[in-house]
């Protein structure tokens, strides 16, 4: 089973999605439209929804009800604005192979657009016709503030060059994995899920978050041009990440202080970047994130034990060992 496989399996439903995020961006502002446009052209792996439909699936039989189909369509329009966003914060010129509309367009359109679709997210949850949107509403603002929560943590970590393993978890559970939890717990509590099956939906959600930015900052040190994305620039940024913070584990103070000042220097040394991508090679940095992302994809599988088998199930595990393998 690959990834087009889930959405051939997923059938009407996932097209009642795609139609659900383009009727939901429509405006009379013609620039608004040509951007939203240009957007969706290049729509990336789809992955919030595709895990949204799949977990209602998985919570309730096969049904997938319209508030279901609002939510995982809300997740992907909610993931497009953090983008928009993050590209803006990030200063990143491509992303899905193409440039970024803020390289392409400007900072301002890019913010302007995100904040356009992330209140279009907010209004299909609101207009989900059944009990649970107030719910869900409260469980995608946890994860807009924990979303500017990471972003936040990360920069003051990254002024201070201090990151430690906590720190990075926390960080991508913020800005990452709490996205993956609200695409899922929305479509269990959707199909009606008891509280402990919403609550496995979560320790899924949130394990193959954690799992899947572990794999990006991975592919960023590691990726190849499929990435469709700049690498190596994360270090650039001053990001610690995972696979750095497994090399510095593997040394002594010493070198640490040595590989922490350059990161702190790094933005008028950029020279640095080589030396540090190097020397994450050299001492097991990246065999260490692989490994910790290897147990986050063992413990999402795990709490998929509590779900009758089905087809939506198998495909939920597929995604899990997806994230892992992925190189794009
Ligand atoms: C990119 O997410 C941002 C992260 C959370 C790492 P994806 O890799 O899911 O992005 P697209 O939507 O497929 O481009
Ligand atoms: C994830 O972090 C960003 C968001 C949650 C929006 P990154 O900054 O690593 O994402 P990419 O690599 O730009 O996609
Ligand atoms: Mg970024
Ligand atoms: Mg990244």
């Amino acid at each position: 089973m690959d990834i087009k496989t889930i959405k051939e399996y997923l059938g009407v439903d996932w097209l009642a999605v795609q139609n659900r995020i383009v009727s939901s961006l429509k405006s009379d502002i013609g620039l608004l439209n040509s951007t939203n446009d240009s957007i969706l052209s290049h729509s990336g792996k789809q992955l919030r929804p595709m895990l949204s439909l799949l977990m209602a699936k998985a919570c309730s039989g096969g049904k997938v009800t319209e508030s279901a189909i609002m939510y995982a369509a809300a997740s992907e329009l909610l993931h497009n604005a953090t983008l928009l966003h993050d590209d803006v914060a990030d200063g990143s010129d491509k992303r899905r192979g193409v440039p970024t509309i803020m390289s392409l367009m400007g900072p301002s359109v890019s913010v302007l657009v995100g904040d356009y679709w992330l209140v279009k997210a907010m209004d299909l949850i609101l207009e989900a016709p059944d009990d649970s949107s107030s719910r869900v509403m409260r469980i995608f603002a946890k994860t807009l503030s924990d979303l500017a929560e990471g972003e936040m943590l990360q920069l003051q970590k990254a002024q201070k060059g201090d990151t430690d393993e906590n720190d990075y978890l926390r960080i991508i559970y913020n800005k990452t994995a709490s996205l993956f939890e609200a695409a899922c717990v929305s479509a269990a509590i959707a199909a009606g899920a008891s509280d402990d099956m919403i609550k496995s939906a979560k320790d899924y959600a949130v394990a193959l978050g954690l799992a899947f930015q572990i794999k990006d900052d991975i592919l960023d040190y590691a990726g190849t041009d499929v990435v469709g994305k700049p690498l190596g620039a994360d270090i650039l940024e001053q990001k610690i990440t995972m696979p750095l913070l497994g090399a510095l584990a593997s040394v002594d103070q010493r070198k640490n202080d040595e590989v922490r000042a350059m990161v702190s220097d790094i933005v008028s040394n950029p020279q640095y970047r080589d030396d540090i991508v190097s020397f994450v090679k050299e001492n097991g940095g990246l065999e260490y994130a692989v490994s910790r992302l290897n147990v986050y994809v063992e413990q999402a599988v795990k709490a998929l034990d509590a779900f009758p088998d089905s087809e939506a199930k198998d495909s939920l595990v597929e995604l899990a060992h997806f994230t892992a393998d992925r190189i794009m």
